[in-house]
């Protein structure tokens, strides 16, 4: 049975309740409208509406109460606020009250479409996604992010992931595309900290021909192979301040220019964020903008580190073993009691990523049959930092920049060891940018390599 969608229009204006209404009409939505927040509560009670739009400014409260009231008793409503040109706060109080999305006044035809098409699209049962993307553990700080990432998945406000490095960030921020209404649309990953600096802008938002020098044909960019999709804007805190403020229009407006370009055009992009690093702390000294901060982080989903959730180790070791195995296409080895024991003592600095290179490792060690103690390597690795703070220092008659340049290769060296040669991930564990860790690589002589 296939019933026509509804929407509650909440304005106190009646010019705009009528356009709004009408334009819903040739969408073919059927449109009940309220002129202040008291009607609109009884029209809820009564109808069931497939979505409700509502204005910010009311003659008796205003859009954010109706936006808590329906998230209090019409659970599951997405509701969207209308709000004043160029008031960023009340977009963002209303993301974080619950509303689902915002647009701005005046209305524009070509920003309501996406924003009804995604709520109405929120009603459809939802089929599993078919892919085998999970979040695994059982332990408490693991259910809340899934529960977090279901509610997560029914918005359209912008997301800040933190967590440690590989304790899952980028995982969860596909779980929420993939549960959300934009699944079908394309979930696009930027590395902010390997993109060159020069050429952000127009990785960002493309060029046309000619703006560059030697280009002979227009190139989109980033937000637009997103449109209708995810952006996933991986190290967030890399992006240089100049690239900061260009990204906070493009956020706020909803609204990209491409370099070379006279106009603006509109995008429906959904964004969500990540870093390893502290950005508040980034932004108290100056290093990351205020604004931007506060447009991205509406709502932070904290990941949590593999050591705070020791529970969840043996299920996930048996799962990426076995995920492993399945795909080397190579017999499943029992995973030995002591094994298991060092493996749930462990720290782990790259969480779940750093638990699966430890297996994988172990899988080439072992036996064939059981994994022991011995094939995990983790006794050496953890007595044996790459630098010891604690001895005397000997520079074995080496000048001191010299000496430091040793350690510095030797702490890179080891960090390359430990994931396996990927740049990015040895510059996480490094703490430093990818662009830092490729110009000390080229400083030290260590050189071109591949994954560029
Ligand atoms: N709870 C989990 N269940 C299963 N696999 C997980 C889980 N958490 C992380 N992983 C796996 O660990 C690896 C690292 O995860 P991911 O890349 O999402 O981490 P990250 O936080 O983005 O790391 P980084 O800070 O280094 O970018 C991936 O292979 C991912 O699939
Ligand atoms: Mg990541």
């Amino acid at each position: 049975m296939t019933k026509k969608p509804s929407c509650l229009v909440v304005d106190d204006e009646t010019d705009i309740r009528e356009l709004l209404v009408l334009t819903l009409e040739r969408m073919g939505i059927a449109s009940d409208s309220a002129a202040n927040v008291d009607d609109a509560k009884f029209m809820l009670s009564k109808g069931q509406y497939s979505l409700c739009l509502t204005d910010m400014r009311l003659p008796d409260g205003n859009g954010l109460d109706l936006v808590k009231h329906i998230g209090n008793h019409h659970s599951g409503l997405p509701v969207a606020v209308i709000t004043a040109y160029g008031s960023a706060e009340n977009a963002v109080s209303a993301l974080k009250a619950g509303a689902f999305d915002y647009l701005t006044k005046p209305i524009s035809l070509n920003q309501l479409r996406p924003l009804v098409q995604s709520a109405l699209k929120l009603n459809e049962s939802v089929a599993a996604p078919a892919n085998d993307l999970t979040l695994i553990g059982e332990s408490s700080p693991i259910k809340q992010v899934r529960s977090m990432i279901e509610k997560l998945a029914r918005s359209q406000a912008p997301v800040y992931i933190s967590g440690e490095s590989g304790s899952g960030k980028e995982l969860a921020a596909r779980l929420i595309h993939l549960n959300s209404s934009r699944r079908e649309g394309p979930f696009i990953a930027v590395n902010c900290g390997a993109l060159p600096e020069n050429l952000m802008e127009s990785e960002f938002f493309g060029y046309k021909k000619g703006a560059i020098p030697g280009t002979d044909h227009d190139k989109v960019g980033i937000f637009q192979a997103a449109n209708g999709g995810t952006l996933f804007l991986d190290e967030v805190a890399d992006l240089p301040l100049a690239m900061q403020v260009k990204l906070l229009r493009a956020i706020q407006d909803k609204k990209i220019r491409m370099v070379g370009d006279t106009h603006e055009e509109n995008i429906d992009v959904r964004i969500i964020s990540a870093t390893h690093r502290n950005l508040s702390q980034m932004m108290e000294s100056g290093k990351f903008r205020q604004d931007l901060y506060y447009r991205l982080n509406v709502i932070e989903l904290k990941m949590p580190a593999l050591r705070e959730r020791q529970e969840d180790i043996p299920l996930l070791a048996r799962n990426l073993l076995e995920t492993h195995c399945k795909q080397a296409d190579m017999p499943l080895p029992r995973l030995g009691s002591d094994a298991l024991d060092v493996l749930k003592q462990y720290p782990y600095p790259g969480n779940v990523r750093e638990l699966e290179n430890i297996l994988e490792r172990a899988l080439a060690l072992c036996d064939g049959k059981t994994i022991t103690t011995d094939d995990l390597l983790l006794e050496q690795e953890a007595l044996t930092p790459a630098v010891s703070m604690t001895e005397p220092v000997d520079s074995k008659g080496l000048a001191l920049p010299d000496y430091l340049e040793n350690i510095e290769k030797t702490a890179i060296l080891n960090a390359l060891e430990r994931t396996r040669h990927n740049k990015t991930e040895a510059a996480k564990l490094l703490g430093v940018s990818f662009r830092t860790l490729r110009y000390r690589l080229s400083k030290l002589g260590l050189g071109k390599d591949q994954d560029d």
